[in-house]
């Protein structure tokens, strides 16, 4: 909504360049008050007279939001976007976009990142060595788990986990996929990956990568029937949405050695993380930063500019998820 002037447009975070310039041009840009806790009520008062808010994934962007008039456009500077109620935004009115595609290779990349430091303890033998632990060779030092020859079951094969079979040719391994989607067959031969039941990925692979949206269908769906049937060696990685693991009945795997490790990027309640993760030492963890790198956050970044800025001038953003709302 204009207040007789510009269109105003509510920016949740500071975005990278060249986001900014981009938004500038179209709207005059309102940050949302630093330290103010990001809850539904406040954010729906700092909305107040915009056309639009560009948020993160740790918006609450629901109904409350949703319902403000004048709101035009959602921009999330992320892929995911379960933290906005699309079908609320719908019958509002309220065209909500994404940034598919550009932080794919990051996030592969990151997957695989968090594998090999996990399956080869990278981050112990760090601290070991820096440490002054590191008093000579031994036969029997910091053994890992080999990943050349590996089996790797993938949980979901859309952009990011094609990414991640793309990268496991390179480590010759054996790649199972779980997904209601099957790929063409041509790219499962381009891939060397044969598509699974669940539970058969499950029982088999020696890594396990998961690259689902988190939706009420994929909330939970590694728990405990699935620890139950890991083999002992396995080490599991989730770079996607954290409520996908079962945190708690992972933490008790793990003491239960039912696998052998994991490597996390997300949480159930970020920025928390289970207290039971914290004093393993076969468990890598970090602080959600699959897409962090330089290159990848400023191509976020525009992008989300990008599709806000079109939203203002009354066209269709690119990346609009819900295209119901602007035919
Ligand atoms: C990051 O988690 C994203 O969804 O872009």
């Amino acid at each position: 909504m204009s207040t007789g002037g510009r269109p105003r447009v509510l920016l949740m975070h500071p975005i990278l360049d060249p986001g900014p310039a981009i938004l500038a041009e179209a709207a005059e840009v309102i940050a949302y008050p630093q330290g103010r806790p990001l809850d539904e009520a406040n954010i729906r008062q700092a909305a107040e007279g915009c056309i639009g808010i560009v948020s993160q994934l740790m918006d609450p962007v629901r109904e409350t939001v949703l319902s403000s008039p004048g709101l035009k456009c959602v921009s999330n500077v992320a892929v995911g976007f379960d933290n906005i109620d699309v079908p609320a935004a719908t019958a509002h009115k309220v065209m909500i976009t994404n940034t598919p595609g550009v932080l794919d290779d990051a996030t592969a990349d990151f997957a695989f990142t968090l594998l090999m430091a996990t399956a080869r303890r990278i981050v112990e033998a760090d601290s070991f060595t820096r440490s002054g632990q590191f008093r000579g060779w031994a036969i029997d030092m910091m053994l890992g788990h080999d990943v050349f020859d590996a089996t790797l079951g993938i949980v979901g094969i859309g952009r990011i986990g094609r990414g991640v079979a793309h990268r496991a040719k390179g480590f010759n391994m054996r790649v199972l996929y779980y997904d209601p989607q099957p790929l063409p067959p041509e790219a499962e031969q381009q891939l060397n990956a044969r598509r699974s039941s669940l539970d058969r990925l499950i029982a088999e692979s020696d890594f396990i990568s998961v690259h689902v949206p988190l939706t009420q269908e994929t909330q939970h769906l590694i728990s405990t029937a699935q620890f139950n049937t890991m083999k002992p060696n396995a080490i599991l990685i989730n770079t996607s949405r954290g409520p996908v693991i079962d945190e708690a009945a992972l933490v008790e795997a793990l003491k239960a050695k039912k696998l052998a490790g994991a490597g996390l990027d997300v949480y159930e309640r970020e920025p928390a993380v289970h207290p039971g993760l914290i004093p393993m030492p076969n468990v890598v963890l970090a602080p959600h930063i699959a897409s962090a790198t330089v290159r990848t956050r400023s191509e976020m970044s525009a992008m989300a500019a990008r599709n806000m800025a079109t939203a203002v001038r009354g066209g269709r953003p690119p990346n609009l998820l819900n295209p119901e709302v602007k035919r």
